[in-house]
C-alpha cells in the first residue's frame, strides 16, 4: 500500500476559533474543523479486464480540481451527518457515515460526531463526489480526535468504502491501477483549465461496467504516451490521449454527451472527455479566455456547468 503523497490531511484542514459557552460558570470549549474535498476527473481511462470478484482492472489518471465540497466536523454524542444538499441520503447510507463509524471504531472513540457537507459537486456525476467527502471524513476524524492515524490504515479502510476512495486521500494527480486503489503519484503537472458541463441526470457506475463490451473497444487510451506528455507539460499529448472506455457504455445511452463534446471541440476546446462513469464532460482549454467564453454560451443550455482548474493545495 502507497503511502499519503502529502502525508495525513492531504486535503486541506482549517481549525475553526474556538467559541466558548458560559454556563453556570462552566466553560465548554466548542471546536470545529473544516476540511476541503477536491473532485476527481479522469484524464485517461482504460478497463483492462473484468476480475474473478467482479470488478474491472482499470488504468485510469486521476486528477483533482478545485470543484470542492467543504466538511464541518464538531462534537456530538452521536455520529449525525447534515448537509445543505437534498440530493444524498443523510442516514447511515451515506459514505461519509461509514467513513465515520469505521474509523471510530477501529480506534475505540466512543464520542461522537457532528459532519456538515456544504455540497458543491454534482452528485452521481463521475466526480467522486461522495468518495471525496468520505476521504474528508476519515481525515477529519483523524485531525480532530487527533488519532495520528497511520496512513496505510487510512487507505486500507479507505478501499473498503469505495475504489475511488484511496484517490481521494492521495490527492493531486495519480495513475490508478487495480480497482483504482493502487496508486502511482504523477508529477505535478501542467495546471489545467477545464469546463466541466453536468447534464440534468445520473447514471449508476455499476450498470455503467455491467453495461461495458471489452471485446468491442475500438478507441482506447495510451497511457504511457499520456505519463511522457505529462511529464513535459505537453498539453497538445495531454489533450491526443483523454480517452476514456466507459463512454462507449454512458455515451451510447445518452447521446447527448456526444452533443455535448462536440460543442466544448467547436468553442476551442482541445479535447473533451466523460469523467469515470459519467456523464460529467470535461472540455480541457488551453486559455482561460476561450472557456470563459464557452461557458457563458454552455450555461444558456446547462445548469450546472463549472469553470475548473487543477487543485492546488493552499497549506
Ligand atoms: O468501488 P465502488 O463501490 O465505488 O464501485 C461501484 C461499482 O462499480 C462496483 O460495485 C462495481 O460494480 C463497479 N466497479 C467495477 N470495477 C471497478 C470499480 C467499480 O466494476 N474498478
Amino acid at each position: 500500500m502507497k503511502r499519503l503523497v502529502n502525508g495525513t490531511g492531504a486535503l486541506d484542514s482549517q481549525a475553526f476559533k474556538a467559541i466558548i459557552f458560559k454556563n453556570t460558570g462552566v466553560i465548554f470549549v466548542r471546536r470545529k474543523i473544516m476540511v476541503i474535498a477536491p473532485a476527481k476527473v479522469n484524464l485517461t481511462l482504460d478497463v483492462k479486464y473484468k476480475r474473478a470478484d467482479g470488478y474491472h482492472e482499470l488504468e485510469t489518471v486521476m486528477h483533482q480540481i478545485d470543484l470542492v465540497d467543504r466538511l464541518y466536523f464538531e462534537e456530538d454524542h452521536d455520529i449525525k451527518v447534515a448537509s445543505d444538499s437534498r440530493e444524498i441520503p443523510l442516514g447511515e447510507q451515506n459514505l461519509v457515515y461509514k467513513a465515520a463509524k469505521s474509523i471510530l471504531v477501529k480506534y475505540g472513540i466512543k464520542a461522537g460526531v457532528k459532519i456538515f457537507i456544504e455540497k458543491n459537486i454534482p452528485v452521481g456525476a463521475g466526480l467522486a463526489g461522495g468518495s471525496t467527502d468520505a476521504a474528508a471524513a476519515l481525515l477529519g476524524i483523524d485531525r480532530f480526535f487527533s488519532l495520528g492515524a497511520d496512513p496505510g490504515e487510512l487507505f486500507e479502510i479507505g478501499a473498503s468504502l469505495g475504489s475511488d476512495v484511496p484517490f481521494c486521500l492521495h490527492g493531486a494527480t495519480a495513475l490508478a491501477t487495480g480497482r483504482g486503489e493502487i496508486l502511482e503519484a504523477m508529477p505535478a503537472g501542467p495546471m489545467l483549465t477545464m469546463l466541466l458541463v453536468k447534464p440534468p441526470y445520473q447514471v449508476s457506475t455499476a450498470e455503467v461496467y455491467k453495461g461495458l463490451a471489452l471485446e468491442h473497444l475500438d478507441c482506447r487510451p495510451d497511457n504511457p504516451a499520456f505519463l511522457l506528455s505529462w511529464g513535459k507539460g505537453d498539453l497538445k499529448g495531454i489533450a491526443a490521449n483523454m480517452i476514456n472506455v466507459l463512454e462507449s457504455v454512458t455515451v451510447k445511452k445518452y447521446s447527448e454527451l456526444k452533443f455535448i463534446k462536440d460543442r466544448l471541440i467547436d468553442m476551442g476546446a482541445m479535447n473533451a472527455v466523460m469523467s469515470g462513469s459519467g456523464p460529467a464532460i470535461i472540455g480541457l482549454f488551453k486559455e482561460r479566455e476561450a472557456a470563459d467564453r464557452a461557458m457563458t454560451k454552455m450555461k444558456k443550455m446547462y445548469q450546472q456547468v463549472f469553470l475548473v482548474s487543477s487543485y492546488v493545495r493552499s497549506d
